[in-house]
């Protein structure tokens, strides 16, 4: 296989233009697009009723992306893998993907049970790194679903996505993110240790925060039933 090094969209359009793969390319992208529609509804809708029974909402805020084309052939390439719409479907999980933000730990696992019960969706993988914090100390738990979309001719499975952390889980993960592209860091090591140190910092916030939410609502029951 080749190998490329694409500098922008117009490239890699040229390149599955040339192996007549450009239509198909744009389709499969379209039904990704409907996929993350349908889960994001799924979460509103939970959003949406769940407000009606408690006083918080269960997520703070919903982020969706699609792949980039140049990330989609990166990976593929890495794989080992042709750049076809073929390799893309059977191959990547995270074409699709959707973060979900969340005040409170326990919202995470509350809100993936319910997605994982609706009768409509499959669970392909689940990753609990919250659970099981990888090495560098990063939390998250994660998902992947499988979710029918109905389009004009035919019923087709796709999958998405999902991650789901609370907000300071995110607040750590996008500077750790940030730290890997960087380059030219003076002491890599001490920086990752930081982050490791405030990974578990973020962890005994968020469980402190979650207990005194838990406290808050007993005794608001409390005061319903007298
Ligand atoms: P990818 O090939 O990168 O998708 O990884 P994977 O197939 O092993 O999946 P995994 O569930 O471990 O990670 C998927 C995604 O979670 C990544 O693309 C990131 O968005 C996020 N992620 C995983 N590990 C880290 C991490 O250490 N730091 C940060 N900031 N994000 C992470
Ligand atoms: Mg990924």
């Amino acid at each position: 296989m080749e190998i490329h090094n694409f500098a922008n969209i117009k490239d890699v359009e040229a390149e599955l233009e040339k192996n007549g793969h450009l239509e198909a390319f744009s389709e499969l992208m379209v039904h990704y697009e409907c996929a993350m529609l349908e889960v994001k509804t799924k979460l509103d809708v939970l959003n949406t009723e769940l407000s009606l029974h408690s006083d918080h909402n269960p997520f703070e805020s919903i982020k969706s992306r699609l792949k980039k084309p140049i990330s989609i052939y990166e990976k593929l390439n890495r794989l080992g893998l042709e750049f076809t719409p073929e390799n893309i479907e059977k191959t990547l999980n995270d074409v699709a993907g959707i973060r979900v933000i969340c005040s409170f730990p326990n919202d995470i696992y509350y809100l993936a049970e319910c997605i994982a019960k609706q009768d409509d969706i499959k669970i392909i993988q689940k990753k609990d790194y919250i659970s099981n914090p990888k090495p560098n100390g990063y939390r998250s738990l994660h998902l992947i679903v499988e979710i029918p979309i109905f389009l004009m001719q035919e019923k087709k499975n796709m999958r998405v996505e999902l991650q789901f952390r609370t907000i300071a889980m995110d607040f750590w993960a996008t500077l750790e993110h940030k730290m890997k592209y960087k380059k030219n860091i003076k002491n890599p090591e001490s920086i990752q240790d930081e982050l490791y140190y405030c990974a578990e910092l973020i962890s005994q916030l968020d469980g402190r925060m979650q207990q005194i939410r838990t406290k808050i609502e007993k005794e608001d029951e409390e005061e319903e039933c007298e």
